[in-house]
């Protein structure tokens, strides 16, 4: 045995000792790919091979590996102040809430945090403190949808529909947390309707709402692309309906953009395609540093924030590492970066003219649908076109397997092939994404 492959599998060997990794089973031989490095949208592994990352990881690498400038924003700032409390202030947490008042168009205050869990708990805590000092102190229910994610600890995991995040914890749910099936059109909930899935899947809600009686519901929480739950595409009519559903009965919309924002659909944030909707809270995580170093945020609308001014009304929730000055730096720069570089502009035009082509894949009859926005794709794999059976697991894994081999990384929900690249991709990137992926389906086509 080379040296090399000694290192490898004593590394393996610890690992599966010592290293618990996230959604996997214990399995003594697992060998899961061990990264070194990343360049760019590629990601590389110990023995150098090379990984184009098509869901950025995550939805986190919005500016690929190795990018000097934020790098350099980081350094800069550990060498001035590397930590400060949350409780006073320091510049880059100044500057950066106030880019993202400006960015979200509107006049927000930011509570920073750590991750996209923490700055949706916030959220809630936020809406259920901000109803009980507007004089609505029975307003405790929240609306959420199924197939949406909005993160994996306990507050959020009930409103986060992930079955299994929440029937291994038996006892820890709590009351008061409703869920709607999403306008999802390919397999709409409501069967055939006149109107538009938005419209039906809005007046279902309101029926939900007048029937949970509206005085007891205190948000709506939505993403505006459903993705981690299979990169569900709402027309920009929803959040419209859903806006003028949370003013008519003093409902707030909560936006949860820990994975659209920060340019991944061709605006700063998923809801912009959605002309006047201006929610009461939005969340982000992930894209804002481009994952250089963990940071989140919720902001709220001036109406929100007035009422926690008032004497007494101390917002308690405390995170140590929440605006923090680093994260805060980075993000700073990694905005200028997506600014300066019109790189929204690029997502866009290459969504147009290079990711566009993925809807040929349709007539492929493993592929049921293909729906997208921006860089945000969805490829949804069946057995039957007809019935929309799903394919099953094992050839789901096998053509993970193939494209692996072919070095294209990507997530799957389920039967659907989800895909996220990151802002920076070049052009042949994306172009070894379309292609990699239809000659490994066109192989495994029924
Ligand atoms: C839409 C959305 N919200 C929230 C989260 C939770 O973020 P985190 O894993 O950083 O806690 C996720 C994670 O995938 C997400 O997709």
């Amino acid at each position: 045995m080379t040296n090399h492959n000694l290192k490898i599998d004593q590394l393996y060997e610890k690992a599966n000792r010592h290293l618990w990794q996230s959604l996997s089973e214990s399995d003594e031989n697992s060998k899961t790919q061990i990264a070194v490095k990343g360049e760019g949208a590629w990601s590389i592994d110990l023995d150098g091979n090379r990984y184009f990352e098509a869901t950025s990881v995550h939805s986190c690498l919005n500016l690929g590996y190795g990018h000097e400038e934020l790098i350099e924003a980081a350094t800069e700032q550990m060498k001035h102040l590397a930590y400060f409390t949350p409780a006073k202030l320091q510049i880059p947490a100044i500057e950066l809430a106030t880019k993202l008042s400006d960015i979200l168009q509107g006049n927000y205050t930011t509570f920073f945090s750590t991750s996209g869990s923490e700055a949706n708990e916030v959220a809630l805590k936020i809406a259920r403190q901000y109803h009980i000092q507007s004089g609505n102190p029975n307003k405790y229910k929240f609306i959420s949808h199924y197939n949406g994610y909005h993160g994996g600890t306990l507050g959020v995991q009930n409103v986060s529909s992930t079955p299994v995040f929440k029937s291994d914890f038996p006892g820890l749910m709590t009351p008061g947390f409703i869920h709607v099936l999403p306008p999802y059109e390919y397999r709409p909930p409501f069967g055939n309707q006149t109107e538009s899935i938005e419209q039906s899947v809005a007046n279902y809600i309101e029926e939900v709402i007048q029937r949970e009686q509206p005085e007891t519901i205190a948000g709506i929480f939505v993403e505006p692309v459903l993705f981690a739950g299979g990169c569900i595409v709402p027309s920009q009519e929803y959040l419209q309906l859903l806006s003028k559903i949370c003013r008519k009965y003093e409902i707030l919309l909560i936006v949860d953009e820990v994975v659209t924002g920060f340019g991944k659909t061709g605006k700063w944030f998923g809801f912009m395609h959605s002309k006047g909707v201006q929610p009461d809270i939005v969340t982000m995580a992930k894209g804002m540093t481009g994952a250089y170093i963990p940071l989140a945020a919720t902001s709220v609308r001036e109406k929100i924030y007035r009422t926690f001014k008032r004497k007494g009304n101390q917002f308690n929730h405390f995170s140590t590492m929440g605006p923090h000055p680093v994260g805060c730096a980075v993000a700073l720069k990694n905005i200028e970066i997506i600014e300066r570089d019109k790189l929204m502009n690029k997502v866009s035009k290459q969504s147009d003219t290079i990711l566009s082509r993925l809807h040929e894949l349709k007539s492929l009859n493993i592929v049921g649908d293909v729906r997208g926005i921006g860089f945000l794709y969805g490829i949804e794999l069946v057995s039957n076109k007809k019935t929309k059976k799903p394919l099953n697991d094992e050839r789901i894994s096998q053509i993970t397997a193939a494209c692996e081999d072919k070095g294209l990384h990507f997530a799957m929900d389920e039967n659907v092939i989800r895909l996220n690249p990151p802002l920076i991709s070049t052009e042949n990137d994306l172009h070894f994404l379309v292609d990699t992926l239809t000659a490994v389906l066109k192989d495994f086509n029924l």
